[in-house]
């Protein structure tokens, strides 16, 4: 079979999988849970963000209420200090971003090294990279609502970075401040663009699942917990703290970076604006179409399994099994003994033969390669061992 990846490389991780099997078993191997680890921190970023989105105010005003200056970073900073647990849940919100770009990109490495990206499976590639720089941007966005000094420089260097692109730049920096300038409108847009792209998120999500079968999107129970007390300990280990509060009659030059969500304006600050978007269009479209040629490859035509209607009995197994939801369950035709027939969708179906597998009546077959044939493969490869 045709395949992009160094042999070794698979090797080592099957290698790796295997030795981790060997000390956690396969039930809790988090091999396994590479796509439900995300899934999970996302489920946990929505739970924080609720409980954060219940106290923020979104404004740079620095008008006076009650004696208390009120404003975004004020009110960040009554959620840090103030509310019970509130640190706790805002370390949670943030280190629980990091995990998820974390484990993002180790599911993103891990289809890909095991080979399982390409042919039936691109939609999840092409689907998952999309989805990757939402989360980026989500993550990003989250940063300027602190309206910290921090905040204010992301904030400037983005505008700046919108306006150098031609044709577009001018309306997306007006889009991205909803003005011309940074004013409470803008804190507000960010706010509504930080929650509305969380769960636009779970849009991108659907696509990405809706070819699959049975998709494994949860981590057992325990590994939850696990995955919870890890992320609890570095929350206090690393407590969050904001900088100093933005005033935009200032300047401000420096800010720590924080490598999973910003590293992009690290790149910003050392090189012209016009190389910076050619990297980041230029990465982006080449990890959105790293598995293009081998997308060419699957376009070879592929020869799509077919049922043998009088001997299928309709009990539905290869429909369970097959993993690109190819086969559809009919009413059998007038006059059969059986309630359903099993009938192929060509267009889906990507000749991988596990229907053949499935089939227990010997009453699906691919073409060129009918279920006697294996079985006599088989009974051969037996014999010569
Ligand atoms: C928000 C981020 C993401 C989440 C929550 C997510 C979640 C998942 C889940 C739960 C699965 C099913 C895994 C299984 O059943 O074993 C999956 C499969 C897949 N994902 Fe993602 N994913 C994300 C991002 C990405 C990215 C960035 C890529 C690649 C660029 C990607 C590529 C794939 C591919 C190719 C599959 C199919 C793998 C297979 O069939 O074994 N995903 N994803
Ligand atoms: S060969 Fe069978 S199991 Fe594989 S995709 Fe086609 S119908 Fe589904
Ligand atoms: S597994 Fe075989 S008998 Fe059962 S529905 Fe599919 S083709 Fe028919």
């Amino acid at each position: 079979m045709y395949s992009s990846i160094p042999k070794g490389l698979t090797d080592f991780t099957l290698l790796l999988e295997k030795g981790t099997n060997a000390v956690v078993t396969n039930k809790y191997n988090p091999f396994y849970y590479h796509g439900a680890l995300p899934q999970f921190y996302l489920w946990v970023l929505y739970l924080s963000g609720l409980l954060l989105f219940a106290y923020y105010i979104p404004t740079i005003d620095n008008a006076y209420f009650s004696e208390n200056l009120v404003n975004a970073w004020t009110s960040v900073d009554y959620i840090t200090k103030t509310i019970p647990m509130g640190a706790v849940i805002r370390g949670i919100h943030r280190y629980s971003g990091d995990a998820m770009v974390i484990t993002i990109l180790l599911h993103a490495l891990r289809v890909w090294v095991t080979d399982r990206y390409r042919q039936y499976r691109w939609i999840q590639w092409v689907t998952g990279v999309a989805l990757f720089l939402m989360v980026l941007f989500i993550g990003q966005t989250g940063y300027y609502l602190v309206w910290d000094e921090r905040s204010l420089i992301l904030t400037r260097m983005t505008v700046s970075a919108l306006n150098a692109l031609p044709f577009v730049g001018g309306g997306l920096a007006a889009w991205f401040l909803n003005g011309s300038s940074i004013t409470n409108l803008t804190l507000s847009n960010f706010l509504f663009i930080h929650i509305g792209l969380s769960f636009f998120l779970l849009f991108g999500l659907w696509l990405h699942y809706v070819r699959m079968t049975r998709p494994v999107m949860t981590p057992p129970p325990a590994m939850n917990y696990i995955l919870m007390a890890v992320l609890l300990l570095v929350v206090f280990a690393y407590p969050i703290t904001s900088g100093k509060m933005a005033d935009i009659n200032t300047t401000p030059t420096s800010f720590d970076i924080d490598w999973f969500f910003l590293f992009p304006y690290y790149l910003m600050a050392h090189v012209d604006l016009g190389v910076y978007w050619f990297l980041m269009i230029g990465g982006s479209l080449l990890f959105t179409f790293l598995p293009l040629p081998n997308l060419y490859k699957a376009a070879a035509p592929v020869e799509a399994a077919e049922v043998v209607l009088n001997k299928c009995v309709g009990c539905r197994l290869c429909s369970l099994d097959c993993p690109y939801m190819a086969i559809d369950m009919v009413p059998a035709p007038a006059g059969s003994r059986f309630k359903l027939l099993a009938v192929v969708k060509p267009y889906r179906c990507s000749g991988c033969g596990v229907c053949v597998g499935a089939c227990a009546f010997d009453a699906i077959d691919l073409p060129n390669l009918l279920d006697s044939d294996v079985t006599a493969q088989i009974k051969k490869m037996a014999e010569a061992q």
